[in-house]
């Protein structure tokens, strides 16, 4: 049984990605310091498929607390490489806060992939590598842009240190770049936990659906979109866990066309704010009391990807509508309201 070691396995794709490897027969140890997550993640993940995960409780920064990991398992086949942070307006006000731990995780992770002998290793990228797209659907040629953040930024630096790395290694790596990861496990024993105000849409939707918000705004509504509200490609969480299985099947397969195989995981579909809305107030029942605000900076305008590749390359189905993203994220969102 291949051993797995996720990075960040207490968080939200994380912890739904362990999910997936052990469902499909791998074995898995988990590093998260639990600064951005819960070390509850784990007690869901055990509800869910009866497996108690091991998670070093240590911060990737610290090299030699993350070389230990390596010394005490040595037969780790595979990296999956989620601890980051991943705030976008955080990462405007505290750049070096951002560069320093996005950045020094991964070289020193990499460096252990060095001197273990790591086969191989999937990187958690992002659409937002590509900016404001001049045209889409986007894929995995079309040109990246300056990012729009530092966190944006680390996410293309962390390509290219990856890409370099990987030309001279002996294995081999593959960079997963998410559009928006949405929902919740359908046995709403794992889920997204936001800390503090939600930034992003869907928690930011259940969160004044059950009142512990008093209203949403909707950033902006003068857009060049279908309805004036900005674009996006939201995909179920699960279906992305999935991909990382699939991602590492393909390297253990020796399916990989070069040392860095780049893949979308988006639906395929663009879906406005308000069609997003509109879609949770259907699948729920409940009307969203929402406000028309001034735009948030920084944001995209439209994006969504095109998944061609992932589909055939990966042997990639996707499982879930956006009704199913809108009801598990609200059942998700019920369970969490209840326990606190
Ligand atoms: C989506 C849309 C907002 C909240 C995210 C992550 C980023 C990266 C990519 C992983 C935008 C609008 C939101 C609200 C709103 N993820 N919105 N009211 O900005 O596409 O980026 O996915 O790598 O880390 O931030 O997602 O959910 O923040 O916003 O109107 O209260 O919803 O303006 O148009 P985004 P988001």
């Amino acid at each position: 049984m291949a051993k797995i070691l996720v990075t960040g396995g207490c968080g939200y794709i994380g912890s739904h990605t362990i999910v997936d490897l052990i469902e499909n027969g791998f074995e898995v140890v988990s590093v998260d310091n639990n600064s951005r997550s819960s070390i509850g993640s784990i007690g869901g993940i055990e509800k869910i498929t009866g497996v108690k995960v091991k998670n070093y409780t240590l911060d990737l920064k610290d090299y030699d607390a993350t070389r230990s990991i390596f010394l005490e398992n040595t037969d780790i086949t595979g990296i999956i490489h989620f601890a980051a942070y991943k705030a976008v307006g955080e990462s405007v006000e505290k750049p070096l806060f951002y560069y320093e731990n996005n950045m020094f995780s991964l070289i020193n992770l990499l460096k252990c992939v060095e001197e273990f002998k790591v086969p191989y290793f999937v990187f958690s990228s992002s659409c937002t590598v590509y900016g404001n797209p001049d045209s889409i659907p986007v894929n995995e040629k079309t040109p990246t842009k300056k990012a729009e953040s530092p966190y944006g930024a680390t996410k293309q630096m962390g390509e290219v240190v990856i890409e370099d790395f990987f030309k001279n290694a002996n294995g081999a790596s593959i960079l997963l770049r998410y559009f928006n990861p949405v929902g919740a496990h359908p046995t709403t024993f794992i889920g997204e936990l936001p800390i503090g105000r939600p930034m992003n849409l869907v928690p930011a939707i259940t969160q004044t659906a059950i009142g512990k918000l008093p209203k949403m705004m909707v950033y902006g509504s003068d857009y060049p979109t279908r309805d004036g509200s900005c674009l996006r490609d939201y995909i179920h969480v699960c279906d992305i866990a999935h991909a990382h299985t699939l991602a590492l099947q393909y390297l253990i397969d020796q399916k990989n066309v070069s040392k860095c195989d780049v893949f979308n995981l988006g639906s395929g579909n663009g879906i406005t704010v308000l069609e997003a809305i509109k879609t949770f107030e259907a699948v729920s029942g409940v009307k969203l009391n929402y406000e028309i605000g001034p735009r948030r900076s920084g944001d995209v305008v439209a994006i969504y990807a095109d998944n061609k590749l992932a589909v055939e390359g990966l042997g990639w189905e996707l499982k879930y509508t956006l009704e199913d993203m809108m009801r598990t994220a609200w059942e998700w969102e019920l369970v969490v309201s209840n326990k606190s």
